[in-house]
Formats: structure tokens, C-alpha cells, sequence
């Protein structure tokens, strides 16, 4: 059994930072699925907005956050979190993240879509990497905080695992700890928490082709559904539109917004440009409008992908400021400087997930939750480039200043079961999971993508009763597995998305729905 004060699941920015803030107020335990640093976070690209100095505004930033959230943002919560960035930039500066200055000292502002400044700071074309490079050193220096990589969380532990079958009210529930999964011993092991922190990012591999690495499968949020938490918002998916169109590889290399920001177009296969017969800010519009334009284009030509042509901007400019991505197409014997890049849209960043409230509380006490796992009320129904590495950091900020005001007033429950493995046995059924999985992920793709309609939605759930039922037999039955979670996991968020899509009846936002046309759009 391990007993610690700030228990926190997940290993990238959300996690990190809030453990370096409440690691002088008590023991903390950061659990990471595999390495520490696997992460969303670290393959972010573009940046993170941040209003710095004028012509821009906070006015400006929280107007673009809510035009790309389609009516659906919490207004109050954007203001915060945008007032909160200049703050929260400073403290990543202050662990060593270093970003991009121009030679006057003032920061290096890239420009993404829906942004109507260059407000976007950035590390060259491997922002994330160099945050995550920075909290790492930071966390190995406290004494206070422990990483145990290679360790799955596979449920939150509830009043449920005490025998309490009835709960009146879901603001009842308490959290006391998880049960965890060591993946090299296979052995299940208690942990003991005051409070519980969700730092569990996306879910992109619940789609066919995605961005994000595998560890993406939705599990803290999958946990809190379970659990019987409120969870909001999880049919607004997005699909980045430009990732690298490379057949097999996963996951899928992005080609970030900045780029175009920077000059890129994106044109179809005979060379036409596009866009500006979706909507007037072309090639800069917000991703759902271009993923959708990318989407229709493509359907049209029978293509399986458009190009994104860089070969008009200056040669040396674009390998200075975009190195990785003149790297990895060199790879490919593509020459961004003279070469089209073929690219396609691959499922991104989920916009809902784990209500929380403006202190990071989700609906289960002593459970928090913040970074992609959460839903803030900041991206609405569909994020604005850049703007979720910095609700990430104020969130965590959020959550570390709450929980470091009660955790002196919290007691452990020792009255926790070990994890009830009765009945199991090791089926040993890898063809079974990675089939299912690979089915999973074909409903999703085929029939909740970036278009969808009632009827594919009604087919979706109809296939995926099959899978959900085939899946909690094996479960039941089975000794745990990593790969097994995972698909359980998948399975229920697969769930969430279509139970949430069928139930929003017009299309808004990344919900594009063909039975609800939009007004005056031509998608
Ligand atoms: P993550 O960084 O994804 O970390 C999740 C952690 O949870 C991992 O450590 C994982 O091991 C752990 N975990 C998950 N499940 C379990 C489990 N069951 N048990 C134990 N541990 C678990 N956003 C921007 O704002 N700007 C960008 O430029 C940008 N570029 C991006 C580029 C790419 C390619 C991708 C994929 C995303 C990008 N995003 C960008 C989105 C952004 O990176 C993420 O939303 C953000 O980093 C999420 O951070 P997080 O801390 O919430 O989760
Ligand atoms: C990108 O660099 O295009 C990704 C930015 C983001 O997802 O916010």
C-alpha cells in the first residue's frame, strides 16, 4: 500500500506543475503510464497563448476564445484563465522553460488560427517538449515528490469499493485513493490519497488517426464515469486539419497551425487553393471550419489528402523556425522548401471531459482534475489554438492552491479493500483486445468523425453495445492487463462521445451533424 498527501495521476504539464506547487505542503506521488515523459505536452508544437504586450489585450484574446467556442464557453472562465496567463507564463519561465525572443528581448509571437494577434510564444516548432524538459529537471530536484512510471491507474476508489451500493446525491462521493497497476510486475497495488489529482490528457486513440501518443485513452475520464462523477461536453472532438499524411505511422506527425500562421496554403491535389470559399480568413480560420473544408475537398476528389505548400516562404526562415517538421518530411524525402506536404485531419484534443468547477473540484470530493481530462468551460465547443497548454498551467495553479487549503483537514480512509481479483484467471486474449480495439476505432473514424449524422450516430452505438458487453465478459473474467484497461477505458468514452452527440440535436462547433445544417455556412 502507498500512502501519500497529493496523489497525482499524469506526468505532462497539468500534472507536473501542480505537483512542483504542492510539494512543499506535503508527500507526493506522480503516477505516469510509461516514461514520464510520453505525454501529449511534450509533442506540442505551436505554443501557448498568452497575451504579452500591446496592440494585443486580454479584451482581444478572451473575444477569439469565444468565437471558436461557438457560443458554448464559460465567459467568466475565459476572462480568468486569460488574465491568469501573463502570471502563469512567468512561472514556466522561472522553472527554465525557455521560449523564443525576438532581438529587441521582447517574445517571438506566432499566429494560429482564430487568433486575431500574434500571440502564441513558442520554442521553435517543439514548444512542448522544451515545458516538459523544464518541469522534469524541476520535479527531480524536490524531495518531496516521487514518480512511479510504468504504473497504470485503473479506478478511483469510492465509498462503492466500501459496500455502499446506495448513494443519494453525486456530490456524495468521496475519492480516497486509486488502485494502480504496475505494468512490469503485474501486481495491483493501494494508494492511499488525501486528495487525488486528474492529470490524464486526451483520448485521441479512440479515433482511427490521431495526434496523440498511445497512452491517450481516455482513463481518468473513463474512471470518473464509472465512478458516477459529472462529466460534460465530450462530443466536441477536435480534429487537428493538418497532420502529416505518412500511411501506418502512429501517431500521426503533426504539421502545426503556425505554419500557415507564418504563410503556409493549403491547396487540393491539382494545386487550387481552397479555403476562401469556406470562410474569409481562409487558410487561418478556426480548425473545425478547415478540417471540415480539408474533409469536403477531399471527399469530393476521391483524395486521400490535400498539401500544404510552404515553397513561396523564405527557405531559411521556415527550417529556422520550423526545424523538427523540415526534419521529419526530409525524412520522408519531402523538401517543405520545394516539396508539397500532404496532410490529412487526425483526431486532436477532446474540448469536454471531467466537470470541474474555477478551483479544479470535480463533482467527487477530494478529486481534481485539470489539463485535457477536464472541462473548464474555457474551449466551448471547440478550442482555440494554443489555448489549452495554458488552461493546463492556470488550472493546475487552481487546484494546487484549493487542495494545499485543505489538506490539513483531511483524514485517509484505511478502510479500503485490496483490489477483488476473484474469479479471474490470465485468458491470455491479445487477439481478441487489439481486434476490438482496431473495431473501436473504425466506428469512431467511420461514423463520429468530423461528419456525422443520426443515423451513423444510432449505428455507432448499436456496434458498440457489442463491443462494450464482449469487453466487460473479458474483463470480469480476466486477471488485469494493461491492454485490457485500455480498451475498457475506450470503450466507455467511445460511449460518453456518442451518447453526448446524439443528444445535442443541431450542429455547433466541432459537432457537425448533417441532419442540423449550419446557417449561411457552406458546411
Ligand atoms: P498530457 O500531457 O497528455 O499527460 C497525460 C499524462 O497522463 C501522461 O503522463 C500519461 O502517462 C498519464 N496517464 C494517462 N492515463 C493514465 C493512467 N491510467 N494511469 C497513469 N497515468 C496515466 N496545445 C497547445 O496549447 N499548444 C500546442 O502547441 C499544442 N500542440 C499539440 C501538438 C500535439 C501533437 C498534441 C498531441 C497536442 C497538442 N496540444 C497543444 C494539446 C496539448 O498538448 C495538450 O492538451 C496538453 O499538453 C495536455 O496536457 P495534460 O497535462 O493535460 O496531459
Ligand atoms: C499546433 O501547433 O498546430 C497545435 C496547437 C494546438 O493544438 O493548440
Amino acid at each position: 500500500m502507498i500512502k501519500v498527501d497529493f496523489l497525482v495521476i499524469g506526468s505532462g504539464l497539468a500534472g507536473l506543475s501542480y505537483a512542483l506547487k504542492v510539494a512543499d505542503y506535503g508527500k507526493v506521488c506522480i503516477i505516469s503510464k510509461t516514461k514520464i515523459d510520453e505525454t501529449n505536452t511534450n509533442l506540442a508544437q505551436g505554443g501557448i497563448a498568452a497575451v504579452t504586450h500591446r496592440p494585443d489585450s486580454y479584451k482581444k484574446h478572451v473575444e477569439d476564445t469565444l468565437i471558436a467556442g461557438d457560443g458554448l464557453c464559460n465567459k467568466e472562465i475565459v476572462e480568468m484563465i486569460v488574465s491568469e496567463a501573463p502570471k502563469q507564463i512567468d512561472k514556466l519561465v522561472e522553472w527554465g522553460a525557455k521560449f523564443d525572443k525576438k532581438p529587441d528581448g521582447k517574445f517571438d509571437l506566432a499566429k494560429e488560427g482564430g487568433h486575431s494577434e500574434h500571440r502564441v510564444l513558442h520554442h521553435k516548432d517543439h514548444t512542448g517538449n522544451e515545458i516538459q524538459r523544464a518541469l522534469i529537471a524541476q520535479i527531480k530536484k524536490h524531495h518531496n515528490i516521487e514518480v512511479i512510471e510504468f504504473h497504470f491507474a485503473i479506478d478511483l476508489i469510492t465509498q462503492h469499493h466500501l459496500g455502499f451500493s446506495v448513494i443519494r446525491h453525486h456530490t456524495d462521493i468521496e475519492c480516497y485513493g486509486i488502485y494502480l497497476y504496475d505494468i512490469n510486475s503485474n501486481k495491483i497495488k493501494t494508494v492511499l490519497a488525501k486528495t487525488t489529482y486528474l492529470a490524464t490528457g486526451g483520448i485521441g486513440n479512440v479515433y482511427h488517426t490521431t495526434t496523440n501518443p498511445k497512452v491517450a485513452t481516455g482513463d481518468g475520464i473513463a474512471m470518473v464515469y464509472r465512478a458516477k462523477g459529472l462529466i460534460e461536453n465530450m462530443e466536441f472532438v477536435q480534429f487537428h486539419p493538418t497532420s502529416l499524411y505518412n500511411s501506418g505511422e502512429r501517431p500521426s506527425f503533426l504539421i502545426t497551425e503556425a505554419i500557415r500562421g507564418f504563410g503556409a496554403i493549403l491547396r487540393t491535389s491539382d494545386g487550387s487553393e481552397f479555403m476562401l470559399k469556406y470562410d474569409k480568413r481562409a487558410c487561418l480560420a478556426p480548425r473545425d471550419i478547415v478540417a471540415r473544408a480539408i474533409d469536403n475537398e477531399m471527399k469530393i476528389r476521391g483524395d486521400d489528402f490535400v498539401y500544404l505548400d510552404c515553397t513561396h516562404l523564405s527557405s531559411d526562415k521556415l527550417i529556422m523556425n520550423f526545424p523538427k517538421i523540415y526534419q521529419k518530411c526530409l525524412s520522408l524525402d519531402i523538401d517543405i522548401t520545394k516539396d508539397f506536404i500532404p496532410v490529412v485531419p487526425a483526431a486532436h484534443y477532446l474540448c469536454g471531459g471531467v466537470k470541474v468547477n474555477n478551483q479544479a473540484q470535480t463533482s467527487i470530493k477530494f478529486l481534481y482534475a485539470a489539463g485535457e481530462t477536464s472541462s473548464t468551460g474555457m474551449h466551448g465547443a471547440n478550442r482555440l489554438a494554443s489555448n489549452s497548454l495554458l488552461e493546463a498551467v492556470v488550472y493546475a495553479d487552481k487546484a494546487a492552491r484549493h487542495a494545499i487549503s485543505v489538506i490539513n483537514e483531511i483524514d485517509y480512509n484505511f478502510n479500503i479493500p485490496k483490489w477483488n481479483d476473484e474469479g479471474t484467471s490470465n485468458l491470455e486474449e491479445m487477439v481478441l483486445i487489439t481486434q476490438e480495439f482496431k473495431e473501436l476505432q473504425q466506428i469512431m473514424t467511420n461514423y463520429v468523425g468530423i461528419v456525422r449524422s443520426n443515423l451513423r450516430l444510432k449505428r455507432a452505438l448499436l456496434r458498440l453495445e457489442i463491443l462494450y458487453k464482449e469487453t466487460e465478459q473479458l474483463f470480469e473474467r480476466s486477471t488485469v492487463s494493461l491492454k485490457l484497461c485500455e480498451l475498457r477505458n475506450a470503450i466507455n468514452i467511445a460511449y460518453i462521445i456518442i451518447k453526448m452527440a446524439k443528444h445535442r440535436k443541431e450542429s455547433r462547433g466541432l459537432h457537425y451533424n448533417i441532419d442540423y445544417p449550419l446557417k449561411n455556412k457552406l458546411l
